[in-house]
């Protein structure tokens, strides 16, 4: 537990992307400080173990299988969610798809998968959970990334996606602050134990990083967790419209490790 147990109590949250990875461990984080949670992914089989452990933490848990590209899945969810627990104050878009891919060999559909899945998505959702949210006032927790802070080779299609999200987080904090809702992201950096870190840092690609990164390591699961708390809880009640770096600043020296990346999208294509 980071911050005081009760730090949540009463709310209820939304989180795309829940069952696995960063939102997984983001999930267990508001529910250990007292938050009822809902989490939503496309595959069912991700979601039940980690909804039995959200219970496990004394709360409310409820999974719904569903694919955030899809609106009527997305009004469903929100639907249900509201159902179980009554109300709606936190939504977190966390659902994201990625792979290694240079512009010249990305398909129309490739690209669009993507922007589909982490820019439309997260559109989908916060306009379906605006109503619940608007009651009594909330808080909307984007998952971006740094990736289009400078020119990542092979990552045009989840750059432009998660440029389109901060665009999303920046005019939603504006247009929706008079409803006393609060938008903002986290772009996390290479976080350890992740299907991102799993798939994008291949062949030399993690040592690299880790000697890139100013603080010298991974991130962990719990550091994000940790930035999550702080911007869905009362704790950042005049902050909006920002999107918080975690990555232990290695967006700062990325534009130096241009040939580590390009070795690791060599050894993804091999892979492939
Ligand atoms: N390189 C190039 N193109 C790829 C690719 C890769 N490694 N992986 C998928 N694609 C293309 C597919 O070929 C397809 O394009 P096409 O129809 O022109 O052939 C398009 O992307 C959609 O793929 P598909 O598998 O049909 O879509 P999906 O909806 O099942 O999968 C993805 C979505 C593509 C994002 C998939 O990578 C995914 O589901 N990932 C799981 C979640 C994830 O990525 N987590 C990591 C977060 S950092």
């Amino acid at each position: 537990m980071s911050f005081q147990p009760d730090l949540l109590k009463r709310k209820a949250a939304l989180v795309t992307g829940g069952g696995t990875g960063i939102c997984r461990g983001l999930s267990l984080a508001l529910a250990a400080h007292g938050c009822d949670v809902a989490i939503t992914s496309r595959r069912a089989e991700h979601l039940e173990p980690t909804r039995r452990e959200l219970e496990a933490l004394g709360v409310r848990a409820l999974a719904v299988a569903g694919d955030v590209r899809d609106p009527a899945a997305v009004d469903a969810a929100v639907a249900r969610t509201v159902d179980a627990f009554g109300r709606l104050d936190i939504l977190v878009n966390g659902a994201a798809g990625n792979f290694l891919c240079r512009a010249e060999d990305l398909s129309p559909n490739a690209f669009g998968a993507v922007v589909d899945i982490d820019l439309k998505g997260t559109f989908h959702m916060c306009r379906a959970a605006l109503p619940h949210l608007k009651k009594q006032g909330g808080v909307v927790l984007n998952i971006s990334a740094t990736l289009h802070y400078f020119g990542t080779a092979a990552q045009l299609h989840v750059s432009a996606a998660k440029a389109g999200v901060d665009a999303l987080t920046r005019v939603l904090a504006v247009e929706w602050g008079e409803y006393g809702i609060r938008v903002n992201g986290i772009a996390p950096g290479p976080i350890a134990d992740t299907e991102g870190v799993r798939r994008l840092l291949v062949g030399p690609a993690k040592d690299r990083v880790v000697e890139m990164t100013p603080l010298r390591r991974l991130g962990a699961i719990d550091d994000v967790s940790k930035a999550a708390l702080y911007l869905c809880s009362d704790l950042a009640s005049f902050v909006s419209g920002v999107t918080l770096v975690v990555d232990g600043g290695l967006w700062l020296t990325s534009s130096r490790m241009a040939e580590a990346w390009d070795a690791a999208v060599a050894a993804a294509k091999n892979q492939a």
